[in-house]
């Protein structure tokens, strides 16, 4: 049934791209210019401030795209998800799943938690529930909740990103798992689709690539640090949440830390900091280790193109040197 559904959802992708929730950075605008480029556009529920300011969010997408689809019938338009975190300490818990039930998104994407609440109100109208996980535990207690699908959150990627390398994380989980699966960690270029194809995972789930959006709500300076940066300005640390996850080194220097001090949480004296508490996501600034290929900041549907003609270049070139090797 879910490999149903995700054959239906990637029939209205150009393609099979998913634009990752960013907390502070993704918003209706992205999404809607996602969809409209041809992949998924997703964000995260908290980026809306209240419930007030999610359901005009949602709103906002789901007239957005009714019209689009009405102004171009031929063209295929991507559906839209949201990030639901099911953890008891989403405050809006009970608010936002309300919403989720009267706006309907084909995809949720749901963090932290158990996902089988929310799979029963999606799977009433068709949509399709993935969860993301870091580790084989957490992917086979996502499947036994009631999750249709896994977003497997690899080495490298922006946010809290897990330690395995994404090609034998995939297939680790095609031991067990035969549903959809979403792949991220450091995906930035149209090649990259393809093998996330050829690992027999369904989509890419992209986030760095789109922070330097023009739409994106990350301030200049964030863009600008993302261009002018490179693998080595990433830095994996537990420090500011508590759970691991890929930050710009240059921010948090920026920030007044030391960056080789904070390999211990206890490492950090934030009275340092003119009693200005450096706040992770804000101020210490998010990013996968897939900066190196951002050159400039491009709208999402430039970006989109860009990830296509990557994309069906690499076809061509695959198909080309099978030629050759045949021939020899
Ligand atoms: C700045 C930033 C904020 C993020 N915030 C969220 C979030 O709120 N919820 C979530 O599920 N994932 C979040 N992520 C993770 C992305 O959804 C996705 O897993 C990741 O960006 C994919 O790897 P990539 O950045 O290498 O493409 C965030 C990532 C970044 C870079």
């Amino acid at each position: 049934m879910q490999n149903e559904e995700m054959a239906h959802i990637k029939q209205s992708l150009e393609i099979p791209v998913m634009m990752a929730p960013m907390f502070l950075i993704s918003n209706p605008k992205m999404v809607i210019n996602a969809c409209h480029s041809g992949i998924i556009g997703t964000f995260p529920a908290l980026n809306a401030r209240t419930g007030e300011i999610l359901e005009d969010w949602m709103k906002e997408i789901t007239t957005a795209l009714e019209t689009l689809k009405q102004e171009n019938p031929d063209k295929k338009i991507g559906p839209w998800g949201i990030n639901y975190i099911v953890h008891r300490s989403n405050k809006r818990y009970v608010e936002d799943l309300q919403l989720i039930e009267k706006y309907q998104p084909s995809v949720v994407i749901t963090s932290l938690g158990d996902p089988g609440p929310v799979a029963e109100i999606v799977h009433a109208y068709g949509g399709i529930v993935f969860s993301d996980v870091i580790n084989l535990k957490y992917a086979k207690k996502a499947i036994e909740k009631g999750a249709d699908g896994l977003v497997l959150v690899a080495g490298g990627a922006g946010g809290h990103a897990g330690t395995y390398n994404p090609i034998s994380f995939v297939h680790e989980i095609r031991e067990f798992f035969a549903g959809p699966i979403a792949l991220s960690g450091g995906m930035s270029k149209g090649e990259d689709i393809l093998v996330t194809e050829l690992l027999g995972a369904d989509l890419a789930y992209i986030g760095t690539r789109f922070i330097t959006a023009e739409e994106s709500t990350a301030s200049d300076g964030y863009k600008q640090t993302i261009i002018d940066s490179s693998i080595e300005d990433i830095m994996y640390t537990d420090t500011f949440t508590g759970v691991n996850a890929n930050y710009l080194i240059p921010s948090i220097i920026e920030s007044g830390l030391d960056p080789e001090k904070l390999q211990r949480k206890e490492a950090i004296d934030f009275s340092e900091l003119d009693n200005k508490r450096a706040k992770a996501w804000k101020d210490i600034w998010g990013a996968g280790q897939g900066i190196g290929p951002i050159h400039k900041v491009q709208t999402v549907a430039e970006i989109v193109d860009e990830l296509k003609d990557g994309y069906n270049q690499s076809i061509e070139t695959v198909a080309n040197k099978n030629r050759t090797f045949i021939q020899k």
